[in-house]
């Protein structure tokens, strides 16, 4: 469809707006004379009827032409121009060339569905239109009879010419078979090795704000903290690719009625703590300690009150004792994100002291809060369905849920965030549901903002009880990463790696194995549900593990060093030796590789990152499958390599560089050799 068409759209949908605001006039006249006309009324009725008829189909006609206008507006920014190293949307492209297609067909159609799948036999295609069957319903619906074969050969007859797409066939009951063109994928696995890198999909720029990870303060950082943290850094991690502004937020608990009680009992273990460092390195049992006085001791209690509501006040002397204990948290923390590569900036919930008390006044005098039982409760979207937030608690506190209202506030009002994304366990889900409907409540948000809660279900053991020690304590995070290094390692020494590698690279190596499969272990379950966490599973050298996937990409990146080819020489190489994609196995492997986009548009979706992991594995099989079957370089009996096949090393650099890209996605650290 041209420019021209889009004009004639427009022009057509000008002229059926104008048609329904006359109709509307008239109808307005007829009525108004209606009412004084009182002895023509039947006539004047049957009148109003058909111009209420008529403006329905008008109506009707004017929401098909403004969809065609979108479509077609829409496919003039969505094309890209294929010698850039950024990757199409192959699903973007074909679904927009087969809508104008039917959009033409069968312009009165409204809504009519467009079904883009990959074939599942390349004799079929490599995509297949599928939206025949449906649209032959819909219109013996209409009473109109048409075959699904007619339909799709209808359809086919107004697909306009696609760089993408080499020819259709009609097959079976109706479907249309589209075979793509090799030549623009040449020219993106070329690009992709000249540049090195493969650019993100275009994508309309968002400011957001993921909060995650969000421990708490002397309580355990337990491993729903390390799901979080995995989670929220690698979606944190998408977005920035994708070029979103992304504000990484980690909401610790640092606030309220437990902190009364370390500071009471700070101030009576070490009065002298503001200038000594007292030795509260293990704040667990001193929070434990504490919170025994607290329930034994009213004198204690009372002190411990006092404290809280001092240290809301923002006593200076109070604040250095709060200070102090975040501060050992806070280092234990830190040693964590470092280990796993996180960056997170702390904006616990002390930050929204002032904020809750200005978010409560607003939320009072627009009449939103209620009485319950002295306390002040809000609904989400009506009275009495479902759990009301507490805002204020009886004793005047405030809660969770007050500081989720405040934070909610500021980040849509002072950070501009048009999207938040919080990642925490499922079982706070209810909990997000209703902070989405009291914030829409309170006009916080509106329909433009987008707010996600990604749950995840619960680690468990490999007894499939919650995770816990064998005395049935909580697992430390820090004996956890420990004991993946030390499971790595001798992962590395039973595959007798310690002989080739030298001693810095079996550390590398050791590291990326431990903390990338503790990850992708995380990631690659569908993070609804549960997971065992297992190590001697994750450790694994096939299926869909991270140490599968990490020795495929050595292996890939091996093959031009076997041959002797520098990735700069790859790199010239690419300008000048075209690549060719005549063997099945070639052709398999590019469209894995033409995929990419698409598995990223679907994360971004639902944010669900096993997909990633699904299409990481994706990659490494058709490129086993490739390898397997496709000589890259030629060997004699001396193993001299005798023959390079060009082409071929620039398939497999350009599957490294993909790879390399989803790994980063997904946190792993790949090595050159392990
Ligand atoms: N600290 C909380 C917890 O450990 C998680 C906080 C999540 N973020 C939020 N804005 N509520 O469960």
């Amino acid at each position: 469809m041209s420019q021209t068409n889009l004009e004639k759209y427009h022009k057509r949908a000008e002229i059926a707006e104008r048609e329904i605001e006359k109709l509307k006039r008239d109808i307005q006249l007829l009525q108004d004379s209606g009412l004084t006309m009182s002895n023509d009324m039947e006539n004047v009725d049957t009148d109003v009827g058909k111009l209420e008829q008529e403006n329905i189909k008008l109506k009707h006609r004017l929401a098909i032409l403004k969809r065609a206008v979108e479509a077609e507006s829409s496919k003039n920014n969505a094309v890209p121009s294929i010698d850039s190293n950024t990757l199409i949307s192959i699903q973007d492209a074909l679904s927009h060339l087969f809508k104008e297609a039917i959009i033409a067909t069968y312009p009165d159609l409204p809504d009519p569905p467009v079904t883009i799948a990959i074939a599942g036999n390349p004799k079929f295609g490599d995509y297949q239109c599928n939206s025949a069957m449906s649209i032959s319903k819909l219109l013996s619906a209409q009473g109109i009879k048409a075959s699904p074969y007619d339909v799709a050969s209808k359809i086919q007859s107004n697909v306009s010419p696609s760089p993408y797409v080499e020819k259709l066939e009609i097959a079976g009951a109706g479907f249309i078979n589209i075979f793509l063109k090799q030549d623009f994928v040449k020219i993106l696995l070329s690009s992709l090795v000249k540049t090195a890198k493969v650019l993100p999909p275009v994508t309309e720029k968002k400011r957001v704000v993921v909060d995650f990870s969000s421990p708490n303060i002397a309580k355990e950082m337990h491993v729903g903290h390390l799901r979080s943290t995995i989670i929220g850094e690698s979606i944190c991690r998408l977005l920035e690719y994708l070029g979103h502004d992304v504000l990484r937020l980690n909401h610790v608990g640092d606030w309220g009625t437990q902190f009364g009680m370390l500071i009471a009992h700070l101030q009576d273990k070490f009065p002298n703590y503001s200038t000594e460092s007292p030795p509260i390195s293990d704040l667990q049992s001193f929070y434990k300690e504490s919170k025994a006085r607290f329930e034994e001791d009213t004198e204690f209690k009372a002190r411990a009150y006092e404290c809280v509501v001092k240290l809301q006040k923002f006593d200076p002397e109070i604040i250095k004792a709060w200070q102090l204990i975040c501060d050992v948290s806070r280092k234990d923390f830190q040693k964590l994100y470092e280990r796993l590569d996180v960056k997170i900036i702390e904006r616990g919930e002390s930050f929204y002291q002032k904020h809750m008390e200005t978010i409560v006044k607003d939320l009072e005098s627009k009449g939103l809060l209620e009485e319950d039982e002295g306390r002040k409760i809000m609904w989400g979207e009506e009275p009495n369905v479902g759990v009301p937030f507490t805002i204020i608690k009886s004793d005047g506190g405030f809660t969770y849920d007050t500081s989720d209202m405040a934070a909610i506030k500021q980040r849509v009002e002072e950070e501009n965030a048009d999207w938040i994304v919080y990642v925490t366990d499922a079982g706070q889900s209810v909990h997000f549901q209703t902070l989405i409907k009291c914030a829409k409540r309170a006009k916080i948000i509106t329909e433009k903002h987008r707010i996600d809660h990604v749950g995840f279900g619960v680690v468990l053991g490999e007894d499939n009880k919650k995770f816990k020690t064998r005395s049935g304590d909580t697992v430390k995070l820090s004996d956890l990463l420990d004991e993946g290094l030390r499971r790595a390692m001798q992962t590395l020494l039973d595959k007798e790696r310690d002989k080739v590698l030298t001693k810095e690279e079996l550390k590398i190596a050791q590291k990326s194995i431990a903390y990338g499969c503790i990850k992708y272990a995380d990631l690659s379950h569908n993070r609804n549900h549960e997971y065992v966490f297992s190590f001697d599973k994750m450790l694994e050298d096939k299926g869909n593990t991270a140490v599968y996937l990490l020795y495929n990409f050595t292996r890939i990146r091996s093959i031009a060093r076997t041959a002797n080819v520098s990735q700069e020489e790859l790199k010239k190489a690419a300008e000048t030796n075209p690549i060719t994609l005549d063997h099945p196995k070639e052709w398999k492997l590019a469209k894995v590789l033409l995929k990419f986009p698409d598995v990223l548009q679907k994360i971004v979706k639902d944010l669900c990152l096993h997909y990633l992991c699904e299409y990481c594995y994706e990659i490494a099989c058709a490129f086993s499958e490739f390898y397997d079957n496709c000589y890259c370089i030629e060997k004699n009996q001396l193993n001299e390599v005798v023959k390079v096949n060009i082409s071929r090393l620039l398939i497999a650099e350009a599957t490294a560089i993909i790879f390399e890209q989803c790994f980063d996605l997904l946190g792993l650290k790949p090595v050159s050799r392990m």
